[in-house]
């Protein structure tokens, strides 16, 4: 069997995959790997072990070949896999949830504290040499408890995230396709029949959706008008989710209060994007699940993923069940 590991993580995924005996190869680098080069490198596979910054198309299902039956994703997100063209190849697509689910709700949560609290601008204040005395006037933030938090999307790190804000004795309101019953008998949290109803009523607003077409710029001007003045807009799902240059007028103008961003869009956001002249927007490198613990967790699981499949048993986490069905595996 023939592996390939797109890029450097965490090596006890590289390790399993190693102890198996297969050949394993890999991009043994920080930096992400040339389109060119992948094609080439994933020729004749049998798996890969991708991350988010490799697109997995039909390019490249051809270029990986007949032999290839699963693409092993080093994140919960998937809006990189070609999920209907990989099931139409028996390519089973695989991700990493569960395991990072509350990694990434500490870091949202952080996101919506630093920016609540203006944590960015006080540390620059300090380091440039202008605390001179306590001043009453000084960094005047928002209240994060007993505040109204508003959640797009219920699912796994959504839900983490309310558990966070119940903590801070926040009213967590929330719009999901999915109603969450559940969790509104046990946690008290409220269903919001649509996502303007929680952006006009939320203090925070921190969106929890997968990227597809249907919440492509979801956030856009007309939505970000309905926040509060005060409200502060939490992403750490995906950067395109919302539109970055209504997001830049909003916070230029005082439409609302802030903005922390784990994504954006594009990725890496470019040095001359305007939103990196606010000192109202914090962005952060897309680092949500990167705690120690959880990267290697991710490692485990997506090398677990592959072994299973090629030794000829269900993944623990397919992405799309048809083709593990297809492959008699289910
Ligand atoms: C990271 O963005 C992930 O989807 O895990």
């Amino acid at each position: 069997m023939k592996v390939f590991i797109t890029r450097n993580i965490p090596d006890v995924g590289p390790e399993k995959l190693r102890g198996t005996g297969w050949h394993v190869d890999q991009w043994a680098s920080d930096d992400v790997i040339p389109r060119a080069t992948l094609l080439e490198r994933v020729a004749g596979c049998d798996a890969v072990l991708s991350l988010l910054t490799e697109k997995v198309d039909a390019e490249f299902l051809n270029a990986a070949g007949p032999n290839l039956k699963v693409v092993a994703n080093l994140a919960v997100g998937f809006d990189n896999f070609d999920v209907p063209a990989m099931t139409a190849r028996q390519v089973i697509g695989t991700n990493t949830p569960e395991v990072l689910t509350d990694t990434t709700a500490d870091l949202a949560f952080s996101l919506l504290m630093a920016t609540a609290r203006m944590l960015p601008q006080a540390q620059k204040y300090v380091h440039d040499g202008k605390w001179t005395t306590w001043g009453p006037l000084l960094f005047r933030g928002q209240d994060i408890h007993h505040a109204t938090l508003g959640l797009i999307g219920m699912g796994r790190i959504g839900a983490a995230m309310a558990r966070r804000g119940a903590g801070f004795e926040m009213k967590v309101v929330y719009y999901d396709a999915y109603r969450r019953e559940d969790l509104e008998a046990q946690y008290g949290y409220e269903y919001r029949g649509s996502v303007e109803e929680v952006l006009r009523e939320a203090d925070f607003v921190s969106l929890h959706t997968p990227y597809m077409p249907s919440t492509h710029h979801l956030i856009n001007a007309e939505r970000l008008a309905m926040m509060k003045s005060t409200a502060i807009l939490i992403n750490s799902a995906r950067g395109p989710i919302v539109d970055p240059t209504a997001l830049y007028n909003a916070l230029h103008a005082g439409t609302i209060w802030a903005a922390g961003l784990d994504v954006t869009s594009p990725e890496p956001i470019p040095l001359d994007d305007p939103l990196l002249t606010l000192d109202n927007c914090l962005i952060v490198p897309h680092i949500a699940s990167a705690s120690m613990h959880t990267r290697d967790a991710m490692s485990a699981l997506a090398a677990d993923n592959i072994i299973n499949v090629l030794r000829g048993m269900a993944p623990k986490t397919p992405v799309n069940r048809d083709a593990v069905a297809a492959r008699g595996l289910a």
